[in-house]
């Protein structure tokens, strides 16, 4: 399988914020202001369930279809809201061709774009966003095109690693914001962070 997170599930977010700073983490925050109240979510991606915490205690009234094809990822999110049995999330072990069949408020990417060659970035980028109603928002985060030295050197090691424990589909950082994002939607809100390598966007869909 590839983008197969399974090995490197208990490590991923030690291992992040080492290399990182706490930036990813934080840039997922980014825009959580912008979330209605109420509503259906779709959180593709998701991972060990940091982000899916901080939501269900602020937005208990919301939705959420929560769906990574890791096991693991998933195993760990439900540890995380053990404490909040009233949550409404759904959990599924998949991918795109397990969303239900539903139109969405909001759908969440974090860091998990960048995951796909550009190819298949087409295709799930057209199956995400026609699951997202008109209006509906669309909260990304993920890096930017490798554009200095460092930013370079970064990208190399963290796809070399990636590539080796879960056989991470992509070869590189595509134009993920600009290519995707900037024809259709109204922008939000975009914030940078470690040295602009990363980026957190809020789009509404228009
Ligand atoms: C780089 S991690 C990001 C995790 C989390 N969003 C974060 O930023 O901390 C990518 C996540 O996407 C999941 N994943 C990979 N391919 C997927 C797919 N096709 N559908 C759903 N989840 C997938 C992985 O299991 C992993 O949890």
């Amino acid at each position: 399988m590839v983008n197969d997170y399974n090995a490197i599930a208990p490590i991923y977010t030690f291992l992040s914020k080492l290399v990182f700073f706490g930036c990813i983490q934080k840039s997922q925050e980014e825009f959580l202001s912008l979330l209605p109240v109420k509503g259906k979510v779709l959180f593709m991606g998701g991972g060990g369930g940091n982000t899916l915490k901080i939501i269900t205690q602020k937005y208990p009234l919301l939705h959420i279809d929560y769906i990574d094809q890791s096991e693991k990822m998933i195993s760990l999110s439900r540890k995380r809201l053990i404490n909040e049995p009233n949550h409404h999330v759904n959990f599924i072990v998949g991918n795109e061709n397990n969303i239900p069949d539903t139109n969405y408020d909001v759908i969440m990417t974090f860091f998990y774009l960048d995951l796909f060659s550009p190819k298949n970035l087409d295709l799930i980028h057209k199956t995400l966003n026609n699951t997202l109603s008109v209006n509906g928002l669309w909260l990304i985060s993920d890096f930017n095109q490798a554009k200095k030295w460092w930013q370079k050197a970064i990208e190399l090691m963290m796809f070399s690693f990636l590539k080796i424990t879960t056989g991470i589909e992509s070869n590189s950082i595509s134009a993920i914001r600009e290519s995707y994002f900037e024809p259709g939607f109204r922008k939000k809100g975009l914030t940078y962070f470690y040295g602009k390598y990363i980026f957190a966007a809020a789009y509404q869909k228009v």
